[in-house]
């Protein structure tokens, strides 16, 4: 059947990838049309297919844009699942939300018309929306709906801090999004275009040196933004760079798709007749030949040739060999190994657990921080045994005899979540069966648990693995350690893209970076480059 597709779908493609801008045929019909192989169908292997047949349509060039991908579905760490087995409740399981700054997600979206999801809110219920749990009491509890920064609350407990914060967010995102626009974009250096830019100082450091320095307070830095680095990084202050927390702190206009984000990465393989999708499809060796085209083997054993080949996978877990090796191999990083626990429940979270009189409500999130007896932990694995506890949904449990209305909850943490956690966060007594597979009409009705590797561990760092790894041979997921996310990853494919087509139409040198950053000198970058790409942990 994989042959089948294989042997017809680079015919398909061709009678549009073959017409121009305008629609017209090219002049030269028989013209060998460009054949790129993306490895890869999430966020950067989608973009850059997406990007790429839109570059290679303005530039007239007939392009066939192969799409592999060894899972069964597009969107790789962005996927739901259904609760209940009910495709009218997906929930998403990995990456759960972008902002209104992530200009390529928020463009997409348009573009496809693809409908936001309403986030749900318990305050009818007398639920806060979110506190920060230190394992002994709530540190913090954020009670309406009013934004993150708009709490007055935060000032009485926090001073200035909040604000300061804020101001160093917008000033951090401000330079990074230089990286959208020429002429820094687009970029064939990471660690070129981080230090032109002016992040070479934020990346280099840790979260907790970089607020120190910038005159945050210990206070608002341990139990606000610590709270949101353990959420989205599963890491303490200590052990991330500052430019990751200050993406942590970059929460306004959070947004998701309806259904599933993974939709947006999905209409971007639709967007082309030049792109072909192969799914359950993975990809074991890339070979350099001797025309400096590359043949790539699937897991039939099928060889097909190629002009361009983009790796849109972290290479240490894309079970393939690349064979002579590149000119640049990816370095082997840590990543966190992030257990994920959906369950569904009609009851709510145990007030008692967390300290808290039976008449209070324990927040809808649940946020984590350091105990002030761990301050000076540097394991990320430190704190309340969990990293954070969310209603992210509620629903109906059609399974339940009557049907019933519960919460979904979703547990991020690094060990499993056992009967025992179960039954007391829930206050109920939860068998291991049930914390194992569910029990629709028990206390856990629904259990769905999955190990990702999540992200890196975003240890401080001044460079940054190459995209071109041998002539023809480009990689996305060296962007990770700088900053892991979904608009990320389709940036990153989106610079591929244009850096391919630029080479095809003979713009290959570019531009030589312009090396503005005073941070550049500081940092001695030359001989900090050589020595490798090792994270480091504080200044030189
Ligand atoms: C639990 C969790 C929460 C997160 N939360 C957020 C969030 O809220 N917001 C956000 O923006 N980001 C979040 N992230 C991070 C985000 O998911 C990633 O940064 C992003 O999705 C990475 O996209 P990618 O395309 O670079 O890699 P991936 O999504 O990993 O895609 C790589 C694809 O390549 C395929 N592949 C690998 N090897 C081969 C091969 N040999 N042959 C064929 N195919 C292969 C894989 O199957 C996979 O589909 C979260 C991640 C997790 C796990
Ligand atoms: C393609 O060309 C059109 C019209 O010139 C332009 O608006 C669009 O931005 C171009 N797209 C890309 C990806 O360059
Ligand atoms: C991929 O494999 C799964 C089962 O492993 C199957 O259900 C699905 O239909 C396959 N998809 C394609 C496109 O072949
Ligand atoms: C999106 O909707 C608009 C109007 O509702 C329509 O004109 C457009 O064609 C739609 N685009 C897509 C990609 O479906
Ligand atoms: C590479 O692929 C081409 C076309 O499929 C084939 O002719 C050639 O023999 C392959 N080379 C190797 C070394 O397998």
């Amino acid at each position: 059947m994989l042959l089948g597709t294989l042997a017809l779908a680079p015919l398909l493609p061709l009678a549009g990838a073959l017409r121009s801008a305008n629609g017209e045929l090219p002049s030269e019909v028989g013209i060998a049309p460009k054949r790129v192989a993306v490895i890869g169908a999430g966020a950067a292997g989608a973009s850059t297919a997406y990007h790429l047949a839109q570059n290679a349509q303005n530039a007239s060039i007939p392009t066939r844009i192969h799409v592999y991908e060894r899972s069964s579905r597009a969107g790789g760490r962005s996927t739901t699942v259904n609760a209940w087995s009910d495709p009218s409740q997906p929930i998403e399981l990995g990456a759960s939300i972008f902002v209104s700054v992530n200009h390529i997600l928020v463009a997409a979206s348009k573009a496809f018309n693809l409908t936001s999801a309403n986030e749900q809110s318990y305050a009818h219920e007398d639920i806060p929306e979110l506190g920060v749990w230190n394992g002994e009491e709530f540190v913090f509890v954020m009670e309406g709906d009013g934004s993150w920064w708009d709490i007055a609350k935060l000032v009485w407990r926090y001073g200035y801090a909040p604000i300061k914060t804020n101001a160093l967010m917008k000033k951090t995102v401000g330079k990074f999004m230089r990286m959208y626009e020429e002429p820094v974009f687009p970029w064939k250096s990471l660690s070129d275009v981080v230090a032109e830019v002016g992040l070479v100082g934020t990346t280099g450091v840790t979260g907790e040196q970089f607020l120190k320095e910038e005159g945050v307070s210990d206070k608002f830095a341990n139990e606000i933004v610590q709270a949101s680095t353990r959420v989205n990084y599963a890491s303490n202050l200590a052990t991330i760079h500052g430019l990751e927390t200050m993406v942590c702190m970059a929460a306004n206009g959070a947004m998701s798709i309806a259904g599933g984000n993974w939709k947006i990465f999905d209409k971007m393989l639709q967007s082309s007749p030049s792109i072909s999708t192969h799914l359950n499809t993975s990809i074991t060796h890339i070979s350099k030949q001797p025309d400096k085209t590359y043949n790539i083997t699937i897991s039939s054993g099928e060889i097909t040739q190629y002009d361009e080949v983009i790796l849109a996978s972290p290479l240490q877990f894309s079970k393939l060999i690349i064979g002579p090796p590149p000119q640049h191999t990816p370095d082997q990083i840590p990543y966190v190994k992030l257990h994920v626990t959906l369950f569904a429940s009609p009851h709510r979270l145990s007030p008692a657990s967390f300290g808290l009189a039976d008449d209070k409500r324990v927040p809808q999130h649940v946020l984590t921080t350091l105990h002030p007896s761990e301050k000076d932990a540097s394991d990320s694995e430190s704190g309340p045994g969990f990293n954070s506890i969310s209603i992210v949904a509620s629903g109906t449990n059609n399974l339940a005899s009557p049907p019933r209305p519960e919460y979904i909850y979703k547990i991020f943490s690094f060990h499993p979540i056992d009967a025992a956690f179960l039954s007391r966060y829930l206050g109920q007594p939860v068998s291991d069966d049930e914390a194992e597979t569910g029990d629709p009409d028990g206390h856990v009705s629904w259990v769905y648990r999955k190990v990702w590797h999540s992200y890196p561990k975003e240890l401080p760092r001044i460079t940054f693995d190459e995209i071109v790894l041998d002539e023809g041979l480009w990689y996305t997921s060296g962007i990770e350690p700088f900053i892991s996310t979904m608009e990320t990853s389709a940036l990153m494919g989106k610079n591929v893209a244009r850096l391919v087509v630029d080479g095809w139409v003979g713009k290959a040198d570019g531009r030589e970076p312009v090396l503005k950053d005073q941070d550049w000198e500081d940092w001695r970058f030359e001989g900090a480059k050589e020595e490798g790409q090792k994270p480091l942990k504080a200044r030189l």
